[in-house]
């Protein structure tokens, strides 16, 4: 049993199964062959998508739209699906439209007030500012400080959206605050921004995880009626925990590595992953270990290790039994080490830059 949600995932998670439970398509051989060359498509990391066929095809102006409901920390898994969005912005020059979503955070949690979510949505900020987007073509917007452009478009998707479609595709009941029940209409409005501002139909691709397609579902079914192209959407799979199977969360602080953890917090975190290695190393110098079940090797497959031939050797050093846990969780650390030395020092730098990228619409 697994769950995929928005708000909730958990379980070990099938994505073949999700692919037809969400009616999305499989990223063929075939539509590859048209998309700019990355590891996280040739690793089937991004696997899935709607609609991405046509809007290559098309020819046609598109732009990116992705988000981030700032409820916390940014951690590890976060990141993934915005550097791919950074990838396809340089790779195609496209807008970026990046949307902090304040309110959702706060209906949706008992225990943020509003000015907690505001907070976070500019903390956060700095985490995607860091990674290199350019301020020319990404506007980073909050919700509560954009009502009066988002508001329009989000009435007109809500008037179409039943409860009971709500309670269908979200799982609510009749204990749902009614902020909540109405939110998904305002993370659909990004995806017609561009449509209401220049006055022509103009679509949008929507790269991140599968667990946001719940929303671009209902976004597409009202798309044609309200005289909007329909959104695309390519979806990755989801980091697991450094403890296994679910997802990474800021829920559960020791599974995750976030953004601004020191080195020694990291190298401790990672230390105490669930890995896939045998009981004893005798056992495993003898059968090797199982990097497919390994929280360890994930990390390296899913961010840390583009070059394929590397990620191959781990894999097979693993497997023999000649590369241990140790050495392994070590080389890892060291890895995410360097890499958020980098990052931390760019996301300092990003606060004198929070006015070119955090924008109103
Ligand atoms: P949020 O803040 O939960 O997640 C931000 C982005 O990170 C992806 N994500 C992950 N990707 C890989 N591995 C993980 N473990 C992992 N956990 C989260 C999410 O899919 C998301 O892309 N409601 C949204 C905010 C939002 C949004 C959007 C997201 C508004 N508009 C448009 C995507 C596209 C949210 O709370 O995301």
């Amino acid at each position: 049993m697994f769950k995929v949600t928005p708000w909730e995932v958990s379980g070990k998670i099938d994505y073949q199964k999700l692919i037809e439970e969400f009616g999305v398509s499989e990223i063929t051989d075939e539509l590859l062959q048209k998309l700019p060359d990355h590891f996280m498509l040739r690793r089937r990391i991004f696997y899935a998508h709607r609609d991405l066929d046509k809007i290559i095809d098309a020819r046609e102006k598109f732009y990116l739209y992705t988000g981030r409901g700032p409820s916390g920390k940014i951690h590890i898994g976060h990141l993934l699906p915005w550097v791919f969005n950074l990838f396809l912005q340089k790779e195609w020059g496209t807008e970026l439209y990046f949307q902090l979503t304040d309110d959702e955070k706060f209906l949706f949690n008992e225990d943020l007030s509003l000015e907690d979510t505001k907070r976070l949505a500019y903390d956060n900020a700095l985490d995607i500012i860091a990674l290199g987007f350019d301020p020319e073509k990404t506007t980073i917007f909050l919700d509560t400080d954009n009502m009066n452009v988002l508001y329009p478009i989000a009435i007109k998707v809500a008037k179409r959206v039943t409860f009971s479609t709500a309670k269908a595709v979200f799982g609510f009941d009749s204990s749902t605050n009614i902020g909540s029940i109405f939110y998904t209409s305002i993370q659909s409005a990004p995806a017609f921004l561009l449509s209401e501002i220049e006055k022509k139909s103009v679509r949008c691709l929507i790269p991140c995880a599968i667990d946001q397609d719940p929303h671009f579902r209902v976004t597409r079914d009202v798309a044609e009626p309200l005289g909007y192209p329909k959104p695309a959407s390519i979806y990755c799979k989801l980091l697991p925990s450094l403890t296994g199977n679910e997802k990474m969360s800021s829920s559960s602080p020791e599974s995750s590595i976030f953004t601004t953890d020191d080195e020694e917090q990291v190298r401790k975190k990672i230390m105490n992953a669930f890995t896939g290695g045998a009981a004893t190393v005798k056992e495993q110098r003898l059968h090797g270990g199982n990097p497919e079940v390994c929280a360890v090797y994930s990390y390296y497959y899913f961010f840390f290790e583009p070059d394929d031939s590397k990620v191959r050797g781990i894999h097979d050093r693993c497997r023999s039994g000649s590369l241990l846990c140790g050495e392994c969780k070590a080389m890892l650390a060291e890895k995410v080490n360097s890499f958020l030395t980098e990052h931390r020092k760019k996301r300092e730098k990003a606060r004198d830059h929070i006015d070119d990228f955090v924008k109103k619409l």
